[in-house]
């Protein structure tokens, strides 16, 4: 069959398998091509690990330097009847695949990264192909929804404002418009049930399982991605319900560090990330005019990153650098002294940036946007997501479904 994009409002429905494959590869061509890590963590969990920023770090981990082996957690869909699957299941097929040619261990587990099954796999799996211990976690995980698992009450995430309602703009990525959105105040129970989906107590679970089952090497760390976003976006980010969940989490960066500082000798910390489209940020509402904005004014200057460049960087420069991530580099004066901030957002906030960008945002309407914004770069970063608008894939050739359900993540 001859797998075409179909997208409805922001989610895209199909994937091409052979074009996820490009798109890992091109992300490690990528981290091939540019000053590689002299240090790093030899063995790596990752949460989160079938795309956006998961992907990309254990993309750099393993091929930018440190050459580390991965354990990836994700949640992703195989081929069945109801389609081809989902980009993250040939995302982790690929990337394995890639890893073991060039002698690497990597490992995909598919499955709810909240359930306890899942947690005695990954507990199973450190021990009989880790060597029983693990120096770094990332904590990637994105997503709308987390059963508790004391009762199997499921808590669902909203994205909304706290206060007063947002009206804004959202980009339709299936009919290519910018269409009127609206952010409306949420109450105290959704305020609350964000912070469980998307803040750190999750975070704080899995690193309280691996203490207690002493999977965690000396001096292993920990590092859970956050976006906070200039002034601008506040209302519909920092102050709203994922920004408060978010501060949850940084809360939580500060209690896993002290933690892991007492136990083993370990270090948490909360690396702020820049905007980018991931399958999960083209779901916030009123935020893509910004994204179109920021593409725009990121590319013209020159300082644009995707998330391959983005966890390079991280790993490269800032942790993994040959000055290391004492933590007295990391803080950030605004926040919480103890609370150690690894700024990946910082070209993202340069003034100069943001001063082009509201000049931008002021601009831009429904007629314009497609100039005034980068939407031709945010609609083909979303394709590439899917595996779709890559040069080297031959889109006419059909694919082969039974070929492609033979390999296993
Ligand atoms: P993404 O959707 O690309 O990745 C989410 C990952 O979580 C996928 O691997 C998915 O399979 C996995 N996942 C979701 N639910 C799961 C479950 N129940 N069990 C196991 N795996 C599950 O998202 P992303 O944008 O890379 O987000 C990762 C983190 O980065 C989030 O904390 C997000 O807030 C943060 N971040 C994102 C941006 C951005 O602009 N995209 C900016 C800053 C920070
Ligand atoms: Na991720």
């Amino acid at each position: 069959m001859v797998i075409q994009p179909e997208i409805q409002g922001v989610v895209a429905r199909t994937a091409h398998p052979y074009g996820c494959q490009q798109a890992v590869q091109q992300q490690i061509d990528y981290v091939q091509s540019v000053a590689p890590m002299t240090q790093g963590p030899l063995r790596v969990l990752i949460l989160g690990a079938s795309s956006g920023f998961g992907l990309a770090s254990r993309i750099a981990l393993t091929f930018g330097g440190a050459q580390a082996e991965t354990l990836g957690v994700s949640y992703e869909r195989g081929p069945s009847d109801k389609g081809i699957g989902s980009a993250g299941w040939y995302n982790n097929i690929f990337f394995k695949q890639a890893a073991e040619q060039q002698g690497y261990i990597a490992k995909n587990i598919v499955g709810d990264a909240f359930s306890d099954e899942v947690r005695q796999h990954v507990a199973q799996t450190i021990r009989d192909e880790f060597g029983g211990h693990i120096d770094l976690v990332i904590y990637s995980l994105a997503t709308g929804i987390r059963p508790d698992p004391e009762t199997g009450e499921v808590w669902r995430s909203c994205l909304k404002t706290v206060g007063e309602n947002f009206s804004g703009y959202s980009v339709d990525l299936e009919n290519d418009e910018l269409v009127p959105a609206e952010l409306t105040a949420a109450n105290d129970e959704e305020i609350f049930a964000t912070t469980k989906v998307m803040g750190g107590e999750d975070w704080q679970q899995w690193i309280n399982f691996l203490l207690s089952e002493n999977l965690l090497a000396p001096k292993a760390k920990t590092l859970a991605y956050s976006y906070i976003g200039p002034e601008s976006t506040y209302p519909i980010y920092h102050h709203g319900t994922l920004g408060i969940a978010k501060q949850h989490l940084h809360q939580t960066a500060i209690a896993i560090n002290q933690q892991l500082a007492q136990m083993i000798n370990g270090q948490a910390n909360i690396v702020v990330c820049k905007a980018l489209v991931t399958k999960a940020s083209v779901f916030i509402p009123t935020f893509s005019p910004y994204i179109l904005a920021l593409f725009k004014v990121m590319k013209q200057m020159g300082n644009h990153e995707g998330c391959i460049e983005q966890m390079q960087r991280l790993f490269a420069q800032k942790i993994y650098s040959a000055a290391g991530t004492e933590k007295k580099q990391c803080n950030d004066s605004d926040e919480q002294s103890d609370l150690a901030l690894i700024r990946m957002d910082d070209w993202e906030l340069k003034p100069e940036v943001q001063l082009q960008v509201n000049k931008l945002m002021a601009e831009m309407n429904a007629d314009n946007f497609r100039q005034v914004g980068d939407y031709a770069g945010y609609k083909s970063a979303f394709l590439a997501l899917n595996g779709f608008g890559l040069s080297s894939v031959d889109y006419t050739q059909p694919v082969d479904i039974e070929e492609l359900s033979r390999l296993a993540p």
